[in-house]
């Protein structure tokens, strides 16, 4: 087990670090360190092998070797943060962290800002959206700079062209901001809301969760699926491709919540079959607070050859951009979607930025370790408190994320017991030092008030619905950490054994 304290370990990256001075080069800015970092590429191919497969929530072999091989490289990776090496910083899902040239270069950006506030930009959109555009598989055309993944996907629901009377299908898994832009769309454009149920079951499986939402659409009237990637009460990773292309048989839009997919997963925007998608710049991805992205389909692609569905936009200062909702060719979507305001600039460059270090790095190599740090926090967490103690799909690979849902207490009425969890959370920050995330969106759900059915869920559950009947099933209480590429299998263990003391001490 490797210790928590720096060690000078074997693999070519910490080899560039002693020779080279990695850290102090730091100080020379995002150019050196990404020099660097392409220096480190050549030198050393990663290994990019993904296990295909995990099956039992225990750690699979092939895991636990991905991991020993990687934990080297990763642990000169966690350097470029400020982050603090006790009580690792697990809960990226929240907020991530800036890594240091970036943050220094952001910082300079802010102070030439102030020294001279009249150009607009630092660097035009086109160049930050070709950044991002490069890493996450899409074109420029199609990528714009929100400000978060709320404000994308509220601006992509209330862009479509509904009609009174249509269906927005919705997983039971939505974030509470983007629940509310649902229930205003529904509003405003008389719209039906459906909901596919995604139980929070260890055994639960992608082909059951597409069939969840078969059983939803209404052929002709169902206009729009809405889901997330993963999502954020369970952390299930949603079978994007596969509900895509369910969408697409039906003639559906799809929209996705990727505030967690950005950083996280390879982002093959193009190849996923998805028309819209709105990412979080902040939580994985670890750019500045206040960014995002919105992707919108600009093309008909293999994965989607789908003509392009009317979208209007709703927030633009090109007076030349469409008004209808059409997209001529040529059109420029995305420099139309970026176009408001006076930005603050230096954070839409440091986005940029962080999106160029992810791909330095190697998008692959950083999702295949963080997905194989969740399956090993996972193992650790079934040995301590056995299966029952998952809250999320755990043994359909295909559904893993580096987001692990959890309750520790042994007994179902503790796991339902909103003030005995939510003082879990703040002792397990008081007296433990780790953050970490509580609560499914309960009575902040889909099915709210005066909705009678929302009589069956209960504050801070996961307010799920049986797939099969769409009852109201509402899942224990989840607590949340995750596995961001600065953490290692020790951090993890010093997680579960902080959990087990405390689950103790509480009378689990
Ligand atoms: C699934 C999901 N969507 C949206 C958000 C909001 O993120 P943002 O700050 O990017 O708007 C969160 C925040 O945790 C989330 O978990």
């Amino acid at each position: 087990m490797p210790s928590k304290s720096f060690c000078i370990p074997s693999a070519p990256v910490s080899r560039l670090i002693t020779r080279r001075g990695f850290l102090e080069k730091l100080g020379a800015g995002t150019v050196a360190t990404l020099a660097l970092l392409r220096e480190l590429r050549a030198d050393e191919p990663p290994a990019t092998i993904l296990p295909p497969t995990t099956t039992a929530p225990g750690t699979p072999p092939a895991a636990e070797d991905l991991l020993a091989a990687e934990e080297p490289f990763f642990a000169d990776f966690a350097r470029v943060f400020t982050i603090a090496d006790e009580h690792k910083y697990l809960v990226a899902s929240q907020k991530g962290s800036m890594p240091i040239p970036i943050l220094r270069h952001f910082k300079e950006g802010l102070d030439q800002i102030a020294r001279d506030p009249f150009p607009v930009y630092l660097e035009p959109s086109e160049v930050t959206r070709g950044k991002i555009a490069k890493g996450y598989g899409a074109r420029p055309d199609e990528i714009a700079i929100s400000r978060n993944t709320t404000d994308a996907i509220s601006q992509i629901l209330h862009g479509l062209d509904w009609r009174a009377g249509d269906e927005l299908l919705c997983s039971t898994l939505e974030y509470p901001n983007c629940v509310a832009t649902v229930l205003r769309v529904a509003g405003r454009f008389g719209l039906t809301v459906r909901q596919f149920g995604v139980p929070s079951r260890p055994d639960f499986s992608a082909e059951e969760i597409v069939d969840s939402a078969r059983r939803r659409i209404t052929p002709g009237r169902t206009k729009a699926m809405f889901f997330s990637c993963p999502a954020h009460p369970s952390g299930v990773a949603m079978p994007v491709r596969r509900l895509a292309r369910l969408a697409q048989e039906h003639g559906i839009i799809t929209v996705v919540d990727g505030a967690h997919y950005g950083g996280m997963f390879v982002p093959c925007l193009d190849e996923t079959g998805i028309d819209f998608w709105g990412i979080s710049g902040h939580k994985w991805q670890c750019g500045p607070g206040g960014t995002g992205i919105l992707y919108a389909r600009n093309a008909q692609w293999p994965a989607n050859p789908a003509p392009l569905p009317r979208f209007y936009i709703v927030r633009s200062g090109d007076l030349d951009a469409p008004t209808d909702g059409s997209r001529p060719a040529g059109f420029d979507l995305g420099a139309a979607l970026s176009l408001y305001g006076f930005p603050e600039s230096a954070d839409w460059r440091a986005l940029g930025e962080v999106c160029e270090f992810w791909d330095q790095v190697g998008r692959e190599r950083i999702q295949n370790y963080i997905l194989a740090l969740a399956d090993y926090a996972r193992a650790r967490l079934v040995a301590a408190f056995g299966e029952e103690a998952m809250v999320q799909p755990c043994k359909d690979a295909e559904l893993r994320s580096g987001i692990v849902a959890f309750n520790p207490f042994p007994r179902p009425e503790q796991r339902r017991d909103p003030k005995l969890c939510h003082e879990f959370q703040s002792r397990m920050i008081g007296e433990c030092g780790f953050h970490v995330g509580c609560g499914g969106t309960g009575l902040k759900g889909l099915t709210r008030p005066p909705d009678p059915e929302a009589a069956a869920f209960f504050d801070s559950c996961i307010p799920n619905r049986d797939p099969e009947t769409n009852q109201p099933t509402p899942d224990d209480i989840p607590f949340r950490t995750g596995t961001p590429a600065w953490c290692s299998r020790a951090d993890m263990d010093d997680f579960v054994s902080a959990c087990k003391v405390l689950v103790k001490k509480m009378g689990g």
